[in-house]
This record gives structure tokens, sequence and C-alpha cells, in this order.
């Protein structure tokens, strides 16, 4: 009979614990009694997330989070790490996320993600550590022929180098498992990942103008950029704009402590969409946002942007059923807790000017 390992004897390593995603996860492993150590060279985030988690969960579960700032592409700063900490398992947030961007410097994304991945999972493989959840998302299923997409559903050549990089890496780490049967595999699809903390303490914080939907409003309800651009009202959709399956980042990462305490003792290579199953239009979330803090936020209609597809949401059945796990919050709750973020830290994790 195999006993399942309980969370206080699993070391979890998480690539890109500070990043948005990545420091909701912490924040849940932790409270759920995981060891954690995060690898995160801060290329796309913040040290005082660090301080906002211990905020969080309290001393005596910030005792059992440990930092290394390093590039995953580092390998002899993964040697260090491996050698020094007990690893379970991996969760790999950690890679660039600008789908425009990627468009510009396909070299960097390429070599950055898919190469950061070759690096870890060899790091992995030589000191017999055979688990890993990865970050993947819904951009493998492309523009998609029918809704809502299962894992099942195609997928569908990416439109960008950002999308190709998701899209490679899942067959990447499927060839593993196919190679070695002692490896055991989890790609989790993500739709569209909005919302913050509740406590108001940890939120999406992205350098620049951003390229996303909510970041983007945010900005707006809290003054530092004029109107959402709308990018196309001329869509098949009830109100002409995008639809999109938007989930609460706590939800995600509730996701994640699922899928790891799912896999445990398992071998192969499992595929999870999470989404809430829910499509929201581009003027929904206006709507929603403005509801949230109390304000019409101003919009101007704009042409589509290059790449958008029409509508996505998921079906998230094999979720609930296998992992029994589901999405918890709704817009309104996601705009809720946005805004708590933002307008608490409205220049982000940096310091008042
Ligand atoms: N949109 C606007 N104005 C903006 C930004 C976005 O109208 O300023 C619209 C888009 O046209 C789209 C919707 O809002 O209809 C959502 O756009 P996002 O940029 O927020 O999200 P995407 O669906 O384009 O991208 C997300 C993730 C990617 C992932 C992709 C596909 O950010 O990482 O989903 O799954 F690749």
């Amino acid at each position: 009979m195999t006993h399942k390992k309980s969370p206080a004897d699993t070391c979890v390593l998480v690539t890109g614990g500070c990043g948005f995603i990545g420091s909701h996860t912490v924040v849940c492993l932790l409270k759920q009694g995981y060891q954690v150590v995060i690898v995160d060279d801060l290329s796309n985030a913040s040290e005082k997330v660090l301080d906002r988690i211990d905020q969080i969960v309290g001393p005596e579960a910030a005792e059992r989070l440990s930092f290394y700032r390093a590039d995953v592409n580092d390998r002899e700063a993964l040697e260090c790490i491996f050698d020094e900490e007990p690893v379970d398992c991996v969760i790999h947030f950690a890679g660039y996320k600008a789908v425009g961007e990627s468009v510009q410097k396909p070299i960097e994304y390429y070599s950055n993600n898919i190469g950061n991945t070759l690096t870890l999972v060899d790091a992995m493989r030589d000191h017999g550590v055979k688990s890993i959840i990865f970050s993947s998302s819904a951009t493998v299923y492309g523009d998609p022929d029918a809704l809502p997409l299962t894992e099942e559903s195609p997928k569908k050549p990416a439109t960008n180098p950002y999308g190709w990089t998701k899209w490679m890496i899942e067959e990447i780490l499927r060839s593993l498992t196919i190679a070695d049967p002692e490896w055991n595999v989890v790609l989790l699809r993500y739709f569209n990942p909005i919302g913050a903390h509740p406590s108001g303490l940890m939120g999406e914080d992205p350098k620049g103008i951003p390229n996303n939907l909510l970041p983007y409003v945010a900005q707006v309800a809290v003054g530092r950029r004029d109107a959402v651009h709308v990018f196309g009202d001329d869509y098949d959709t009830p109100d002409g704009t995008g639809v999109r399956d938007y989930i609460h980042v706590m939800d995600l990462a509730a996701g994640h402590v699922a899928a790891l305490a799912w896999m445990e003792g398992r071998t192969g290579c499992e595929v999870f969409n999470l989404g809430t199953g829910n499509g929201t239009s581009v003027l929904e979330i206006i709507k929603a946002f403005s509801a949230a803090c109390g304000k019409e936020l101003p919009y101007v209609i704009e042409p589509r942007r290059a790449g958008d597809v029409t509508a996505n949401w998921a079906d998230c059945t094999k979720a609930k059923e296998l992992l029994g796990w589901e999405a918890r919050y709704g817009i309104a709750e996601m705009c809720r807790d946005s805004w708590n973020w933002q307008s608490h830290n409205p220049n982000g994790y940096e310091e008042e000017q």
C-alpha cells in the first residue's frame, strides 16, 4: 500500500513564485502546510511580494518558505538549489508572457521560455525529481471551432511566439513521460486570470502600459490612464466585443494545490483546463468594474487587435471530477478584489512617488 506524503513532508519548488499567479499559489501552498522554495530572478516581479506573502500567511507558515534569486536558465544555480532543498515537485511559472512583445522578440521568448524549461527538467532528472506542473494557457486552442473548450479540443497553431512556447513546452513535457514512465506531468491550461488576493496585499503589477484588459481597466479606475480602449465591437458576440473566461487568481491558485495533491504517487501526463466555464464580454467587464469602484469608467471603441479570437471559454468538468476543484468566485468578486488591490496600491509594489 502506498502512503500519500503529507503537505508538511512535501517540498514544492515554485519557479516564478514572485509573479502574479505564482505569488498567489505560494500563499495557498503555505496555507495548506507545504514547504515552498521560490526561484525567481525578479526580472518581472518585485521582491516586496515576499513581505506581502509573509504578512498574509503569518510567521509560522512563513518559516516554511525559502527564496532564491536566480534565473531558471542558470544551471549552476539550480544545482545548488536541488542540492540544498529536498524538492519533491516543481510548479513552473517562470517565463516571459507578453504576447505583443513576443512578436518583436522571438529569439528572447523562445530562448528564455523553452531554454529555461529544458534546463529545469534536465536538473530535475539529475536529482531524481520527476513531478512537474506547468503553467500552460488556453492560447494553445487558438481560434476554437466549438465552445466550450474541453481538454480534447484540438491544439491549433499559435498566432505569436509566446503562444508557441506554451504549445511546445507542453509537447516537450509530454515527451518526457513517453521516454521515461517515471515522469509525472500536469499541464494546466489557464483561461484569463484576473482579481487579486482579497487582503489587497497582492495583485497584478504589470510594468509599463498593461497589455491585458483588467490591469488596464484598473489603472483607468485609479486615474493612471484616461479611458479603456475596447479592441473591436464588431465581433459575432452578443454585444460585439470579445468574450473570455475570466478566472479569479485565488481560484487558479487553488487549482494548482488540487492538482498537486491529485498527482502525488501518479505518473504520466494529464491536462486540465482551469476556468469558470462562463464567458464575459469586454463591455460587461467594464460595467462590472465600474460597479466595483463606484464610478462609470470611460471607454473608447478601437479597431480589433491583431491575433485576438472572438470568444473562448472552458469546460472544466475534468478538473471538477478528477481534482475535486471548481472556481468559486464570479466576475463581481474578481473586480472587487482587483479594485481593492489597485486602490490600495495605485503604483503596484512600487513606493508612492
Ligand atoms: N481588450 C481590450 N482592451 C485592452 C485589452 C484587451 O478591449 O486594453 C480585450 C481583448 O481584445 C480581448 C479581451 O479584452 O477581447 C481580453 O484581452 P486580454 O489581453 O486581457 O487577454 P487575452 O485573452 O488576449 O490573453 C489572455 C492571456 C494570454 C493568453 C491568452 C489566450 O493574457 O496570456 O489569454 O488564452 F495567451
